[in-house]
């Protein structure tokens, strides 16, 4: 595997391989779990040739959020994707992607998904996605490119995104991978304690009895949104919301919808912790 640290580089690297190759790339944050594993999987079962990405995007972290604390464990990623014979890894100094400075950088903002349910307690957050992953296609030129389902609304901003503007790249989503109970892979679970960790799967089974009343046939939306925010702050948590949506619009449900998602994200401890599952009716 070879390690580019600049564009450069990667475009050489790019090149090289010339026109015959299927390009997929995962673009990540670093600190590897099974979860990105499932996405580099994926990828190399679709494509000839693998590029990850690794860079933890100052661009999407607010005033007031973890940057600076965001692990990083860059030696274990390096021998993780080298395993997974990944062909190229692309791991960037903030100064090589914004050499510019953040605040004058040129932003990439999908209106209206961008500042719903995260967007909304986390201003800004999405802008900085959408911006960093336009600059990754743009330096990688993919076929393919892979991100997880856990982050349903991000995946949904990328596919209007690619959409609208006209990029040549498919957007593979990728089942979310869970804890033997139930929790969603992330980097941030980290940050809970032991007591915290027992707690933390309530949040995917509150998601999970909502959508066993959808399933039967609920339309109560908003009291089964309220029961299940009341549930979590028992449990321990601090909501910031559960909400039931349109999958793709991510709108409050119709009566014509056949399929739903129902979303939750609430702080435990140091994490904000995030889920969402999928509803057919
Ligand atoms: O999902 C992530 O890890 C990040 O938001 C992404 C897509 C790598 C952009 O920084």
């Amino acid at each position: 595997m070879d390690v580019v640290e600049t564009i450069h580089d990667l475009r050489q690297r790019r090149r090289i391989q010339g026109l015959n190759q299927v390009v997929g790339v995962v673009p990540t944050m670093g600190d590897l779990h099974a979860g990105h594993l499932r996405l580099v999987d994926h990828c190399r079962e679709q494509c000839t040739f693998t590029i990850a990405t690794l860079f933890v995007n100052p661009l999407q972290f607010g005033p007031k959020e973890d940057f600076a604390n965001y692990p990083r464990a860059l030696a274990k990623d390096k021998a993780e994707l080298e395993q997974r014979d990944v062909n190229v890894l692309f791991a960037p100094s903030i100064e090589e992607m914004y050499p510019d400075g953040q605040s004058a950088h040129t932003t990439v903002t999908v209106p209206h998904l961008s500042e719903q349910l995260c967007g909304a307690s986390r201003p800004g957050h999405f802008n900085g996605v959408t911006t960093v992953v336009t600059k990754l296609l743009q330096i990688t030129q993919p076929d393919f490119a892979y991100f997880g389902e856990k982050d349903w609304q991000q995946l949904t901003i990328i596919r209007q995104m690619v959409r609208q503007l006209n990029m040549p790249v498919e957007v593979v989503g990728v089942p979310t991978c869970r804890e033997s109970d139930g929790l969603a892979m992330s980097s941030r679970n980290r940050y809970l304690t032991r007591e915290e960790r027992e707690i933390a799967p309530h949040l995917f089974q509150t998601l999970r009895d909502i959508a066993t009343h959808l399933h039967e046939g609920s339309t109560a939306y908003a009291d089964l949104e309220e029961s299940a925010t009341n549930q979590l702050r028992e449990t321990g948590f601090r909501p910031d919301y559960v909400a039931i949506r349109d999958p793709d619009t991510l709108e409050p449900p119709t009566a014509s919808n056949q399929s739903l998602r129902v979303f939750g994200a609430a702080r435990l401890g140091r994490a904000r912790l995030i889920d969402n599952i999928g509803v057919a009716r």
